[in-house]
């Protein structure tokens, strides 16, 4: 359908308050956000933490480019395009590892220093008084317009102009704050590796599902109510059941009401985020000691700043979900229109004893991961929704829910409630403004 259409009339199939079904699955469409949205923002390539020593590297997909996100001998983290310069091979086939000081294309054994600079050719006398000049930069392995991090965070863009990352994160980047504040070092780690999970659905079924505070009690109504059973059973049998099953009971006992009450913030770009925090500060000793760590390093007024932010979850469009509180991550990288890859993360806080590292990974092994009943419930629904789109039972999506009584101060919206459909009309508003740029 849209080999006619040019990109204003692809912006068109965006409504103020409903989206045309065609921009989930045609691949016209899906090749304008490759080139207009992916090839241009800012786009999440890693931790810092996950490429500790020089020569470190860590494979990623920026839009449809195959980059290479590596330390080099100066410490300082190039992204690269994994591509030799010579006759176009891929140069790391690995997803990640050290390379040692130089890249080695295993092809014809074309060598680069970390940075991506062309070090040495075998037989260099071979392209002696040809039009390739090896000294300059014409044989280097190309890099990405623009790096930059926050907070340990690593980005790419692949255009030279545009916003710089703090601009375009914008008041989104409360999400990397809030995450590495709770540290008592004020700093996080990753902990390798990621899960990675291929959906068959378009990325923005993804997206738009992270601040859907009207779908958790629905949809993970079956999920939840089994863990709230076995919970029971474990507190009538022990007296206390282990904290990991009120993540999971939370989706039963959490009433639909209760999400309504809250309530999300949509910044420009398509960034919104989710408040109501998940009531995580129990007054066991393993939080006690965490707290006291806290107030060493923080003092008490800052510590309490720190730990009485209210956001539950905020999405950084349109490539990342971040549930700061529980510091976990999730990167969305679309593969096709009907084809999108998570890579699922999560993150220890330094200097909080194991016990707060646990609550982490209990959360990521119970909510975030492939193997628990919570992503399937997600990714059956996100299936169903790539089936019905792709069908002739009607062209238009509803974002309607609580359209037209958000409040909009200088471009912030704050929505009516917490079901208000605001971070979807949000997420479309960015993405029929990126689309229409020539
Ligand atoms: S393709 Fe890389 S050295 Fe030839
Ligand atoms: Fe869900």
């Amino acid at each position: 359908m849209a080999g006619s259409m040019n990109r204003t009339d692809v912006a068109k199939l965006v409504e103020p308050d409903q989206v045309h079904r065609t921009v989930y699955h045609d691949p016209d469409i899906f090749e304008m956000e490759m080139q207009n949205i992916f090839h241009k923002v800012w786009v999440y390539c890693g931790h810092e933490t996950q490429i500790p020593n020089k020569g470190d590297y860590w494979t990623v997909q920026i839009g449809k480019q195959p980059m290479i996100m590596v330390r080099d001998e100066d410490n300082i983290i190039q992204v690269l395009y994994n591509r030799c310069p010579h006759r176009g091979a891929m140069i790391c086939g690995n997803q990640s590892g050290n390379t040692g000081k130089e890249f080695m294309c295993s092809y014809h054994a074309w060598r680069f220093k970390t940075n991506g600079k062309l070090d040495k050719v075998p037989l260099s006398g071979g392209y002696e008084g040809t039009r390739l000049s090896l000294d300059g930069n014409q044989a280097d392995m190309k890099r990405a317009a623009r790096v930059d991090s926050y907070r340990g965070f690593v980005f790419a863009s692949l255009a030279k102009d545009g916003p710089s990352l703090v601009d375009f994160l914008g008041e989104g980047k409360v999400a990397f704050d809030d995450m590495c504040d709770r540290a008592p070092e004020g700093e996080v780690e990753i902990v390798p590796t990621c899960f990675r999970v291929i959906q068959r659905s378009n990325w923005k079924i993804f997206l738009e599902n992270q601040l859907d505070a009207l779908h958790p009690s629905i949809t993970h109504e079956s999920s939840g109510r089994a863990a709230a059973d076995m919970e029971k059973q474990i507190k009538a049998a022990s007296g206390k059941a282990p904290l990991e099953y009120h993540y999971l009971s939370a989706f039963v006992t959490v009433p639909l009401v209760e999400w309504d009450r809250t309530q999300t913030v949509n910044f420009p770009n398509g960034h919104s985020l989710l408040q109501g925090y998940m009531g995580l500060r129990p007054r066991d000793p393993d939080t006690l000691a965490y707290e006291a760590a806290m107030h060493k390093h923080y003092g008490e007024k800052r510590t309490e700043e720190i730990l009485g932010v209210n956001i539950h979850h905020v999405l950084l469009y349109p490539g990342l979900s971040v549930q700061s509180p529980l510091q976990q991550l999730r990167a969305v990288r679309p593969l096709g229109p009907d084809r999108t890859l998570t890579e699922i993360w999560h993150f220890r806080l330094k200097g909080a004893p194991e016990a707060i590292y646990r609550r982490a990974l209990g959360y990521y092994n119970l909510v975030n991961s492939p193997s628990t009943m919570i992503n399937a419930d997600d990714l059956e629904n996100f299936w169903k929704c790539s089936q019905g789109l792709a069908s002739d039972g009607g062209d238009w999506v509803s974002f309607h829910r609580n359209a037209g009584q958000d409040t909009d101060r200088n471009g912030i919206i704050t929505s009516l409630r917490g079901t208000s459909e605001a971070p979807m009309r949000n997420q479309f508003r960015a993405w029929a403004d990126w689309i229409a740029q020539p």
